[in-house]
């Protein structure tokens, strides 16, 4: 039986195909910014919260039907992975990760578990199933993973970073070492991403965050082949966005690591974007979440000012160009979407 979803706007533009409207969604559209989301993470935290997946699917839930958007992610986190791979892992109160025993020489690699069964992240799946399930049948579910260079930046720095100093290091100095973990990152995200797929997730999202913070060489040299051999392992058929935001520099080699949907931020423009990837492939993206502190009207004319340089072109999904931050109101999140639905019709 054909599922409602598999002709949503959100699945047909993932696949080029012409759509009726726009569809949109925003990374991180559930989180700090929602007093819905606050008021639960008051007794509960967020590692527990992404453990127990009836709260998480109530936490996705609550959101989508609030902004009113074209489709659900997972309620989760690209660090979890880290756990069963041999990392310890904590949130500290104002949320920033923390690993407590970062790689930090060499033979430190050896201790990375590759990840063999997803069993210990059988919460995840169990959030795909509770939130597929309560989910309405025309929205599709988004399933994702940190991309495995994000994964060795956390898993090297030890928690977030500006100048990502020691994963750089690290790369350079000890290309073996380097290679042995960026397999082992590949090939589990891979087994990861199949089993969300198998559990119910209709498109998956690869996050390369920090990926922007490279030269185009050392992408190259460094982390496309690792990206390639992770899109490459996972089982056709299921529409891939690949997201790595930061350096437009990085587009061509983004595409050709692989694929369906490329996201872009607000570095580059949209028209911009689809002249170097190619219209062939679909695009995501791109407004700058600093919009969302503004006010409607600017909301609106930003909004305006992207879909114009989409015009009719099939393949394009509505999005910002990273997450949502804390301190935006949540009506302003609600403007963007309205005003996507309203200025997106395809006629
Ligand atoms: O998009 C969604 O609403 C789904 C859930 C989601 C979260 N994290 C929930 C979360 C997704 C898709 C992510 C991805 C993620 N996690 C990324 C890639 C996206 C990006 O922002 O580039 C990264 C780098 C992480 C790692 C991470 N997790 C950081 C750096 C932080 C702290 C800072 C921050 O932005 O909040 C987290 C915590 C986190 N992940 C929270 C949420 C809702 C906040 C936890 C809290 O304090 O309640």
């Amino acid at each position: 039986m054909k599922r409602k979803w598999e002709d949503s706007p959100m699945m047909r533009a993932a696949r080029c195909q012409e759509t009726k409207s726009v569809p949109v969604w925003l990374m991180r559209q559930a989180g700090r910014y929602m007093p819905e989301y606050q008021a639960i993470r008051e007794h509960v935290s967020f590692m527990e919260l992404c453990k127990t997946p009836e709260l998480a699917a109530e936490v996705m839930l609550t959101a989508v039907q609030r902004l009113n958007v074209d489709a659900a992610i997972i309620f989760s986190d690209i660090l979890l992975i880290l756990e069963p791979m041999g990392f310890e892992l904590e949130f500290e109160p104002d949320g920033g990760p923390k690993i407590g025993n970062p790689i930090r020489n060499s033979s430190a690699v050896k201790m990375v578990r590759e990840l063999e069964s997803v069993e210990p992240l059988e919460f995840v799946m169990n959030t795909i199933r509770c939130t597929r399930e309560r989910l309405d049948d025309s929205l599709p579910l988004i399933g994702f993973a940190g991309a495995p260079f994000t994964l060795a930046a956390y898993a090297i720095e030890g928690g977030s970073s500006h100048h990502f100093r020691q994963v750089k290091t690290f790369m350079h100095i000890y290309p073996n070492e380097w290679q042995e973990m960026m397999q082992k990152f590949a090939v589990s995200t891979a087994r990861y991403l199949n089993s969300q797929i198998n559990a119910g997730v209709q498109i998956v999202q690869l996050f390369d965050s920090w990926a922007g913070c490279l030269s185009g060489e050392d992408y190259k040299k460094y982390v496309k082949p690792y990206s390639r051999m992770l899109i490459d392992l996972i089982v056709p058929g299921t529409p891939i966005i690949h997201f790595a935001p930061g350096n437009p520099v990085l587009l061509t080699d983004i595409r050709d690591a692989g694929g369906h949907v490329i996201g872009i931020d607000w570095r580059i423009t949209v028209q911009q974007a689809w002249e170097v990837i190619g219209s062939n492939y679909a695009v995501q993206g791109n407004l700058d979440p600093a919009i969302l502190l503004t006010n409607r009207d600017l909301i609106r004319q930003s909004v305006l000012h992207i879909l114009r340089q989409v015009e009719r072109r099939p393949g394009f999904i509505f999005n910002l160009g990273h997450g949502i931050m804390p301190q935006t109101p949540v009506e302003n999140a609600i403007a963007l979407v309205n005003a996507v639905h309203e200025f997106g019709i395809v006629r």
